[in-house]
């Protein structure tokens, strides 16, 4: 059964049934029907214009390549295991439809090309929708960080109390990380529209090709410069994959804070019912779930990244057939990547911050024992010796159960003679965010232009 095959020509004897099943990629690369269609009627329609085929012909392929379409879109379309992929069974498909004639539509190409073509294709799209599903998740910080510019928790180091910061500023640190993944992704989509259509199997072609056109046609930004390197690259999908990483990696630290958040010891966060999960047996339980989850799934995404890198690290050029595990890894993290960024803002966009349970915390620590330092060396003292003066009065407030705020004039200026009534302003928490206006700094006036620079940001995509 040799003839069943598209190659089979030089074959006496058909696959045996566990090979077919396990070289077949059908089963999953039939999510780049898009993409494999609207490549071939790009490429017969560029045969067409150099003369390689009629346009009546090149016509008749397109139309069939639309009716293969409209079959796979409405479900009708019987996809075959022994017909190995994707492009071959709508080859096969459009030949039955239109005779001999879809038998032309692969000069000129090799599968090799093809499959190059059509994951690019799609990656770049992904890439695209991950960008607008970054900006939506950014938009949403940068209303609740203007929502929450008065609002103040303990900022940490060494998730210890350190100083005083606003939870708008803690939302917008989130924010650029954000952003910078959506500009990483941009940078990889336009590493990723080159089109390798026309390298063919390895060498080039002998056809009198036109490369570019077809990468215009599809929106491409360029054809490739080098047919070995067109077949063979997957650069772009591990780049993605790697972007996905990083994205997973902001997303399972912010996922780890509302956690934490969330726990009543600090309550700084009342997540939705809608995002959260009850326990069979411990009736007051109100799980964060969703955030669990999402921490958990990030290491799935790095196991992709992981799984392509190491899936190219011994191939010789060109194409070998160990390429071929290089889509479900992707279409993996993309599907992660893709329902974290929209659950995680849906999730923020009703998600309560209990400021009353903030500031409690603030007074827990010594969030303003730096102050208390930086007020001794405006008062001419050293910065080291201010440094342990401040650590004593610490050491008194802690053994006496009360925070610095709450010594008396005489208490504090028992450590230092410099010490007046001016210091008890500088104690406030609300002094030390304010005071703290350099750029980039967590002072209202720096968190609003750090709100209006992402807003115009933001802007600027539409
Ligand atoms: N299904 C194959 C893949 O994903 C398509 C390319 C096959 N090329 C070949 N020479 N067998 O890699």
């Amino acid at each position: 059964m040799a003839d069943k095959k598209m190659w089979g020509g030089r074959f006496a004897e058909g696959t045996a049934s566990s090979v077919e099943e396990y070289t077949e990629s059908q089963s999953f690369d039939r999510v780049l029907f898009e993409e494999d269609i609207q490549g071939s009627m790009a490429h017969a329609r560029m045969l067409a214009r150099q003369g390689v085929l009629t346009s009546d012909e090149a016509e008749a392929i397109v139309v069939g390549l639309g009716r293969v379409r409209d079959e796979i879109e409405s479900g009708e379309f019987v996809w075959r295991r022994e017909l190995e992929d994707v492009h071959m069974n709508i080859e096969s498909r459009l030949t039955e439809i239109i005779g001999p004639l879809g038998g032309k539509l692969h000069t000129g190409r090799s599968r090799n090309d093809q499959v190059g073509l059509d994951f690019r294709l799609h990656v770049a799209r992904r890439l695209d929708e991950w960008r607008d599903l970054l900006a939506a998740l950014v938009s949403v910080l940068v209303d609740k960080a203007h929502e929450n510019r008065a609002v103040l928790l303990p900022g940490c180091t060494h998730f210890q109390p350190a100083q005083p910061v606003s939870l708008a500023h803690h939302l917008l640190a989130y924010a650029q990380m954000f952003k910078r993944d959506h500009q990483r992704a941009g940078d990889c989509a336009g590493r990723t529209r080159i089109s390798p259509l026309g390298a063919a199997a390895l060498a080039g072609t002998t056809y009198p090709l036109d490369p570019a056109s077809v990468a215009e046609e599809l929106g491409m930004d360029g054809a490739f410069a080098n047919s070995l390197d067109a077949v063979s690259d997957r650069d772009f999908a591990i780049e993605a994959v790697f972007d996905a990483t990083l994205i997973m990696a902001h997303l399972s630290r912010l996922c780890e804070e509302i956690i934490i958040w969330a726990n009543p010891a600090f309550g700084f966060v009342a997540l939705p019912d809608a995002f959260t999960t009850g326990s069979s047996i411990m009736p007051q339980k109100k799980n964060p779930d969703v955030a669990e989850l999402m921490r958990g799934k990030t290491g799935r995404v790095y196991g992709s990244l992981t799984t392509l890198l190491t899936l190219v690290k011994g191939l010789p050029l060109a194409y070998n057939r160990d390429m071929q595990e290089d889509k479900e890894p992707f279409f993996d993290a993309d599907r992660t990547v893709r329902a974290s960024l929209s659950i995680m803002a849906d999730m923020l966009q009703e998600t309560g911050f209990n400021a009353d349970a903030m500031r409690a915390a603030l007074s827990k620590g010594f969030l303003n024992a730096t102050e208390l330092a930086d007020y001794l060396v405006g008062k001419g003292l050293p910065f080291r010796e201010a440094h342990h003066v401040s650590g004593a009065a610490v050491g008194y407030a802690e053994r006496a159960g009360k925070g610095l705020e709450d010594l008396s004039l005489d208490e504090l200026r028992s450590f230092s003679a410099l010490i007046d009534q001016d210091v008890m302003e500088t104690l406030k928490y609300e002094t030390a965010v304010a005071r703290r206006e350099a750029p980039g700094g967590t002072g209202p006036n720096s968190v609003d232009r750090q709100i209006s620079d992402l807003t115009t940001w933001l802007d600027s995509l539409e």
